[in-house]
């Protein structure tokens, strides 16, 4: 069945000149585009998305990071959606993702890393509601 996954191209993929080429991968491996915008995301809107983190040592420089700079935030929707896109943008370390996938080719280390994909169906579902109203949403 259908479903759907939320994504962003991070603040460095977006300065990086990055976007047109992120998305032709992100179609051309069939995710029909649900819902997309471009935006910045404010420093509480970034603790919050990321409030699972907020123990880890990494949890300040990846809210500065992710309020840094416009990020192109989408939903996405295929067959198997969550998984097919996991194995599309690859590991979260660039240095381990495998050749070919989003974050090999466009990210620039663990905390830069290109592109955000949701974990699970839920978290898709939570992401995806933080980010669009049901209007905008397709
Ligand atoms: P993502 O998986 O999209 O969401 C959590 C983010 O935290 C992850 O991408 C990275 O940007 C960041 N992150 C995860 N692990 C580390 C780490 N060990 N050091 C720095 N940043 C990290």
């Amino acid at each position: 069945t259908t479903n759907k996954t939320f994504t962003m191209i991070k603040p460095d993929a977006v300065r990086n000149g990055h976007i047109g080429a992120i998305l032709e991968k992100i179609t051309s491996a069939g995710f029909k585009i649900a819902a997309m915008k471009y935006t910045q995301l404010s420093k509480r809107d970034a603790q919050e998305f990321y409030a699972i983190h907020k123990e880890r040592p990494f949890y300040g420089e990846l809210v500065a990071f992710m309020t840094s700079g416009p990020i192109v935030s989408a939903i996405l929707e295929k067959e198997n959606a969550v998984e097919d896109f996991r194995a599309l943008i690859g590991a979260t370390n660039p240095e381990e993702a495998a050749e070919g996938t989003i974050r090999r080719l466009f990210a620039t280390d663990i905390t830069e890393n290109a592109v955000h994909g949701s974990d699970s169906d839920e978290n898709a579902a939570i992401e995806g509601a933080f980010h669009f109203s049901g209007r905008e949403i397709y």
